[in-house]
């Protein structure tokens, strides 16, 4: 049986997700994080299953945050790192996904640099698919994690003032949040540089600021976003001394924001670029490692339900062949 609340066969972006679905997904979590922090960290509700983590993309945290919560939850896990050759990008794409669709996976984590193309692979396949980053567009399970982070130091996320703080322009976490925290009633602010500020933005709803100071002044949540070097073509920021003096976070600009506001990060950081380590390290106010923590109890949540809705429908899918 498809699970009741969050029925979708997959999890490609927080964008169309309901209230419901997004607390559902999070109180599911909830669960996972004791397990977590126990001395036996399994369970088996998902023995005989398979996950397939296929990343096009580099990254450490979220394919391992991913890895661990199949492994964790009895799932057999297997990893691939496959290099994208621009020439060929959209052939290896589908080819490779069609390779591992034969293989019967329960749920495949992919990446891929390009926006739009975890879809993509998602309609050439017949198990769930969760989105773990496409290019710019959207990284689900971080947006989850956030709001987990947020909900349980701050008891609730509606209502709450976020400023979401630095290479908007190019981030797909900014733009999972923008839609989980909008969706859920919190009110959003882009602190940016004009250079990395998204056009059309205004009508997403979000506030605008190009300076820390006026910006998160009694903000709740500062969340500051990675420069991301590697998706910049051109010079879209002076120099990293310039950026760190205008949009750093450091002390003083934080002396702004309410006393009690939470730092976070979802890392990689670039120290001295983006955040300075004196606020990063400062565990009070920084939720940065307990993102970390979060964020496998939250994969363990979502790839529960996929295993179970991508049960569902391939039996729905075996009766209709059957008719
Ligand atoms: C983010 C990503 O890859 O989009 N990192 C992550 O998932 N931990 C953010 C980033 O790379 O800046």
């Amino acid at each position: 049986m498809r699970d009741q609340v969050f029925p979708h066969r997959h999890l490609l972006g927080i964008e169309g997700l309901n209230p419901l679905e997004i607390n559902h997904l999070l109180d599911l979590s909830e669960r996972y994080i004791a397990l977590n922090r126990g001395t036996h960290k399994t369970s088996d509700s998902l023995k005989g299953r398979t996950l397939i983590n296929l990343f096009f993309e580099n990254s450490t945290r979220t394919r391992t945050s991913f890895e661990l919560a199949g492994l964790r939850l009895g799932a057999n896990v297997i990893n691939m790192q496959v290099e994208s050759s621009s020439v060929s990008k959209g052939e290896t794409l589908i080819d490779t996904a069609v390779t591992l669709n034969a293989m019967h996976p329960d749920v495949l984590a992919v990446r891929h640099s390009d926006s739009g193309a975890v879809k993509l692979l998602a309609d050439k396949v017949n198990c769930g698919v969760v989105n773990g980053g496409d290019g710019s567009h959207e990284h689900p399970t971080q947006a989850l994690l956030d709001a987990l982070t947020i909900r349980r130091r701050k008891g609730r996320l509606s209502g709450l003032v976020v400023a979401i703080c630095g290479d908007v322009l190019h981030s797909r976490v900014a733009r999972s949040n923008f839609h989980l925290l909008l969706t859920m009633g919190a009110r959003v602010r882009i602190i940016a540089p004009r250079t990395l500020i998204p056009s059309g933005i205004e009508r997403w709803g979000v506030e605008i600021f190009t300076d820390m100071t006026k910006g998160l002044k009694d903000v709740d949540i500062v969340m500051m976003l990675r420069v991301q070097h590697e998706r910049m073509r051109g010079s879209f920021i002076p120099s990293v001394r310039e950026y760190f003096r205008f949009f750093g976070l450091d002390r003083a600009k934080l002396a702004q924001a309410k006393p009690d506001a939470l730092i976070m990060h979802p890392g990689p950081m670039n120290r001295g670029t983006e955040i300075d380590s004196d606020v990063a390290d400062d565990f009070e106010r920084s939720a940065i490692r307990e993102q970390v923590e979060l964020g496998v109890a939250v994969r363990m949540a979502v790839l529960e339900v996929l295993a179970q809705n991508n049960a569902a429908y391939s039996a729905e899918a075996a009766t209709g062949a059957a008719k």
